[in-house]
């Protein structure tokens, strides 16, 4: 059996799946509009649409990005604990983050099966798998999701196919055959009485490309969930789309076709209306004054790792130890990760930078808030963005972040602001640049040269 860390670095020595084959479809790409759990197109469907209460909305959000960062560190020990006693247990963390509905919040919708069923999916890139509620038989009031029985192209993997007792049984599968034309079955549990029951077919997706016309993305590995159980969930949502890093996730085997590129531009919700949040396949045209540094793909499970070197405030680097910056396998180092919503860091970088900006808004009114360290309260048009310390994140190759101050000084309620950091849980992890962070920023991931470029945008290019 092959452990997680060995398939990857096959993955990354071999390269056998980031085939130099750029084909491009004559500069064409595939455009998928993302779409805030908070946008009041959603409004139709029960359990989207806006808030009734920002501050209830953050608060949910700091709970559900707890978790994730909880969940990640859990999954990396769990890896370097199987690592070293040589035994198998890993194989499921991949899988673990994308079985929470609640986990990402920016929206994409799909066309599943033949003939298409529309979907609508969170973007998740801390799953590697993409799943959807299955069922023919709906319940009154319940959403209606997938329905395989209505797709032609649907095709069931078997338990005694090599694909589900080699290639999925390293990563997740339960590895039960009764039959050898059973399906090949998951059962995720991450405790607590939590767990995602289902099994693993090919299916066909949709993909609309900008030049209007169609294109067909055939034998892509869905997991079809049958029971969710102990896991608070949106009914409105279908399922999630994989953005992580492996040979089965969506970003991938979409992007497979465009030169293993993808990029994304994140808005938040408040934004005007001929501004929205994206996700492309393909070369796109970006922004000028790109900048790059080094992606690290396959170090940290399927997750985008980057190389931090340290943090600024108006040009003058924070005393951070150098070791929370390095990625390895028990913790440490950062990823870039869409799918959670506050930025969080180690102690040793957390506590300077928040001291920092903290003294710099003590003009302000201290607003009390359990969640966050530091609020302020503010009177419309007191809150004077140009007077906060200007933020850079360095990364190696000499790419610096500048993000806007409203990126960090985030805009929780009406009248109130808090600083939008969380540290990590005493017992490490890795840092995460949460999605917050990366508004109004255009982000590309090259993954045949793993490289991540970044420039400001206003999220209208194309
Ligand atoms: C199981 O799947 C494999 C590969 O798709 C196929 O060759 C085989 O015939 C299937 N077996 C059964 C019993 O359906
Ligand atoms: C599913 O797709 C994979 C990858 O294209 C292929 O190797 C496998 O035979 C397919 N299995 C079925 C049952 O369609
Ligand atoms: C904001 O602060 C800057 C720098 O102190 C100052 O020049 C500017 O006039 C202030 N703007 C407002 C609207 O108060």
């Amino acid at each position: 059996m092959m452990s997680l860390l060995h398939y990857f670095f096959l993955v990354s020595i071999n390269g056998f799946f980031l085939v130099p084959a750029y084909g491009g479809e004559s500069g064409d790409t595939v455009r998928f509009d993302l779409i805030h759990k908070n946008d009041p197109r959603l409004q139709r469907k029960p359990g989207l649409g806006p808030p009734t209460n920002n501050m209830e909305q953050m608060k949910q959000h700091v709970h559900y990005d707890s978790q994730r960062v909880q969940m990640i560190s859990r999954a990396m020990k769990k890896r370097r604990k199987a690592e070293e006693t040589a035994t198998d247990d890993v194989i499921r963390a991949p899988f673990f983050s994308g079985a929470s509905v609640r986990s990402g919040h920016y929206l994409i919708p799909l066309k599943v099966g033949t003939p298409p069923q529309q979907l609508i999916m969170i973007a998740n890139t801390a799953s590697e798998l993409t799943w959807m509620k299955c069922g023919s038989n709906k319940d009154e009031g319940k959403q209606v999701s997938f329905d395989p029985t209505k797709s032609s192209s649907f095709q069931t993997i078997n338990c005694s196919s090599t694909m589900c007792t080699q290639d999925l049984g390293d990563l997740f599968a339960l590895g039960i055959c009764p039959m050898p034309d059973s399906p090949c079955k998951y059962d995720y549990s991450y405790g607590a009485g939590q767990s995602v029951l289902g099994f693993f077919a090919n299916e066909t997706l949709t993909l609309q490309m900008k030049s209007g016309t169609e294109k067909k993305m055939e034998q892509f590995l869905v997991g079809c969930n049958e029971i969710i159980e102990g896991i608070e969930e949106n009914d409105a949502i279908d399922g999630v789309v994989g953005l992580g890093y492996s040979i089965y996730s969506f970003a991938v085997r979409g992007s497979e076709s465009f030169g293993y590129k993808f990029s994304y531009c994140l808005v938040d919700h408040f934004s005007p209306e001929n501004v929205r949040s994206y996700l492309v396949f393909g070369e796109t045209r970006h922004p000028p004054h790109m900048q790059h540094t080094d992606l690290v793909l396959g170090k940290v499970l399927t997750f985008y790792g980057v190389n931090v070197v340290g943090i600024s405030l108006d040009g003058v680097m924070l005393d951070i130890p150098s070791e929370v910056w390095e990625l390895r396998d028990d913790g440490g180092g950062t990823i870039i990760d869409e799918g959670s919503t506050l930025t969080f860091l180690a102690m040793d970088a957390y506590r300077p930078l928040m001291d920092a900006l903290i003294k710099s808004l003590t003009k302000y009114t201290k607003y009390e808030d359990p969640r966050f360290e530091f609020c302020i309260s503010v009177k419309p048009g007191e809150f004077n963005a140009t007077e906060v310390p200007k933020l850079r994140i360095h990364f190696t190759g000499e790419a610096r972040m500048e993000p806007p101050v409203k990126n960090y000084v985030i805009q929780v309620d009406d009248g109130v602001r808090c600083l939008g950091f969380q540290p990590l849980p005493p017992e490490g992890g890795v840092s995460v640049i949460g999605n917050i962070m990366q508004q109004n920023m255009f982000w590309e991931f090259d993954l045949k040269t793993s490289r991540l470029g970044f420039a400001p945008s206003s999220c209208t290019d194309e």
